[in-house]
């Protein structure tokens, strides 16, 4: 790569920017040009359509990419549809942008990127899949919109693109049953992703991007994603990027109980379509006859939301003998999977928002658990809860927030957020990929949350969106308090830089720059682990940033407090993975 020069782009790109100033990009082999638009200081392309709609007949199918005709001018301008979903915010208050508009032909993604870039840029891209439970979730979600990311990778000397695409969700992204299987058409939302990151890699240099320099990051069922697309085909085909980015989520338990085919039923009974077994093709046929509006109403009717139905990801990828093609944890056992540099992370009070803060005695916290990972042995749930003593976990009485919520809440992060990346980063780290894990310990989330009437929850889930896309000025929204610290002023740039780094030089930080310092791998590469069974994780953000071993001699109190080691150690075993089922 040319090294990057404003000067030099100008110069090469003159020819590019049409008479009103909009930026173009032109696709010489295929005839296409691009017209976007310039907002706070960066370029964007927003709508590109990369696949075809998907209503009707293609319902389910796999997605076909979307060809423009030669000759033809794509004005990229404003955002396009979301995929079906419920209007309004699902979301809300982990994020912040009503979905107003629809449709099943959504297959779009948005390209930003620094001013004036040349196809001789080749610049590092980052793709974004969003979360959302499989069931929510925009390209245009304000939270997630990557302009001041893109500013501070300029300003750090290592800049770089960013695109996020849409995917479908829900009934319509993973529907499952042996008719579909049969036909190919199961993990259809995975399959979207798949083909938005193919068309970054097939087009992304006429936009100044480098087609072997692409990371993929996404957050929460988008981690899962990100998890899932490394193990894609079990590794048997070359997959279209080198580097991801698991935020808050890697894997997932009950991949392969019956939540999504008990889900689908409950659908398929509400719409009538249960007229023939629920496996069958004329199921499917009958499905694919029906409008969204019908569906989607039905599918938001008969959402179970509660923590025994997975506090609603009840729509997940299935094991289709194909795009996965077979149970996640056995297809990283075997090492079925893409060779592929990671970061892999969480936050420190991840799943206290996911958690019932009426849990107030022993056995709530019991029931709590139980209910999450239900196929696992009443003795095996009381040697998890022996590892967690209630003494670990103190009070918060100004916030009436009981030692037995938070000891909840923590089984519950390490079991979802915590070991299951431990457990895949291992194994990849064994094949020799670099492997980072992150414990995120700062947010702005805390007096929006206040505000709302749950204070005392701590730095939540989602809590690194306000500090990593570079902008936290996008959580000043309505009436909530605003009112970042220094030190939050200093984790945009130092936690954005650190993304955009990882994403161009493959480590979360340079000596040098303003990004995470003595952040190395958390196992020894080419190892399950060290020598002692420890690993470690970067403190990202909070009073006591940097890196800490597990335990022993290397580990900063904060951490070694959390017993990851023996913790995961028992949550990782062959016993409670199997009854984890995934
Ligand atoms: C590209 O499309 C434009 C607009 O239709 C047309 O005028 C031009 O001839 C095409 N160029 C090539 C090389 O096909
Ligand atoms: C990943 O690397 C390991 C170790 O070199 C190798 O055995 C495995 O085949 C590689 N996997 C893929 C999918 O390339
Ligand atoms: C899922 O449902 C099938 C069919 O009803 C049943 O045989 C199987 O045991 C169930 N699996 C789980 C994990 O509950
Ligand atoms: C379909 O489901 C509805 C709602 O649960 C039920 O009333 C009806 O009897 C079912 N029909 C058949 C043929 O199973
Ligand atoms: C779906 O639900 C919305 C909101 O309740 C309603 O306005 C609409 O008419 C429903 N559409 C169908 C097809 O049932
Ligand atoms: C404190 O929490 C307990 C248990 O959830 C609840 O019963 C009680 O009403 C709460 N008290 C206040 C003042 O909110
Ligand atoms: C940052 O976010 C605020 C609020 O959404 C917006 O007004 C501003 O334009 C954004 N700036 C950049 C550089 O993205
Ligand atoms: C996270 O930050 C809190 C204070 O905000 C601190 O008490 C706690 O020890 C920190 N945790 C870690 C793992 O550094």
């Amino acid at each position: 790569m040319r090294p990057f020069s404003f000067f030099g782009a100008l110069v090469l790109c003159r020819g590019t920017v049409a008479a009103e100033g909009n930026p173009e990009v032109v696709d010489a082999k295929n005839n296409v040009t691009y017209r976007g638009f310039n907002r706070n200081g960066v370029e964007a392309f927003l709508n590109i359509p990369y696949g075809q709609d998907t209503s009707g007949p293609n319902r389910f199918k796999p997605p076909r990419p979307f060809v423009p005709e030669s000759g033809s001018i794509i004005d990229a301008l404003s955002y396009g549809p979301a995929c079906p979903q419920p209007l309004g915010n699902e979301l809300f208050p982990l994020g912040f942008t009503d979905t107003t508009e629809i449709s099943e032909d959504c297959l779009n993604l948005n390209v930003i990127r620094p001013k004036s870039l040349c196809p001789e840029d080749r610049l590092p891209v980052l793709v974004w899949i969003y979360g959302g439970g499989f069931w929510s979730g925009q390209n245009r979600e304000i939270t997630n919109a990557p302009d001041g990311m893109i500013l501070e990778s300029v300003a750090n000397g290592l800049p770089i693109i960013h695109v996020t695409m849409n995917y479908r969700l829900g009934f319509f992204g993973f529907a499952q049953s042996n008719a579909l299987e049969v036909e190919g058409s199961e993990n259809a939302g995975l399959r979207d992703q798949r083909l938005a990151i193919e068309w970054v890699r097939d087009n992304i240099e006429y936009f100044g991007g480098d087609p072997e320099k692409i990371t993929i990051h996404g957050q929460s069922s988008g981690g899962l994603a990100v998890g899932i697309q490394i193990m894609a085909y079990g590794g048997s085909k070359p997959v279209p990027f080198q580097q991801g980015i698991c935020e808050s989520q890697a894997l997932e338990p009950g991949i392969i109980a019956n939540f999504t085919i008990d889900a689908l039923q409950l659908v398929v009974d509400h719409v009538g379509c249960n007229t023939s077994a629920l496996h069958s093709q004329e199921t499917v046929a009958c499905l694919r006859g029906l409008d969204m509006d019908t569906l989607l109403n039905a599918s938001a009717a008969t959402h179970q939301v509660d923590i025994a139905h997975n506090i609603g990801d009840v729509w997940l990828p299935v094991v289709d003998g194909d795009f996965l093609p077979a149970p996640p944890s056995q297809l990283i056992a075997e090492g079925r999977f893409a060779n592929v540099t990671v970061m892999m992370g969480w936050c420190d009070n991840d799943l206290t928002v996911f958690t019932d803060t009426d849990i107030s005695t022993p056995q709530d916290t019991r029931s709590f658990v139980k209910s999450y990972m239900s196929f696992v042995s009443d003795s095996d749930i009381n040697e998890l809860l022996s590892l967690y003593p209630s003494s670990d976990f103190p009070p918060n009485p100004a916030a009436n927030l009981s030692s037995e919520f938070y000891r909840a809440a923590r089984i519950f992060r390490d079991v979802l957020m915590v070991c299951e990346p431990v457990y895949y980063g291992a194994a990849l780290s064994a094949k020799g990929n670099s492997v980072y894990l992150y414990d995120w310990n700062q947010t702005i989330l805390d007096p929006i949350l206040e505000f709302e009437g749950v204070p005392g929850l701590g730095p939540i889930h989602t809590s690194e969106f306000a500090y990593i896309f570079g902008n936290i000025s996008h959580y000043k929204y309505g009436d909530f308090p605003f009112d970042p610290t220094p030190e939050d002023y200093s984790l945009v740039s130092r936690g954005s830089r650190s993304w955009s780094t990882f994403t161009s030089r493959g480590v979360p930080g340079l000596e040098g720059h303003d990004t995470f310092q003595g952040f190395t791998p958390s196992f020894s590469v080419g190892s399950q682990g060290n020598a002692d069974g420890t690993f470690s994780v970067f403190v990202a953000g909070g009073p006591s940033e940097g890196l800490s071993a597990t335990d022993g001699p290397n580990s900063k109190p904060e951490i070694a407090a959390q017993k990851l080691k023996e913790r995961c150690a028992f949550i990782n075993s062959d016993k409670i993975i199997k009854n984890l089922r995934f």
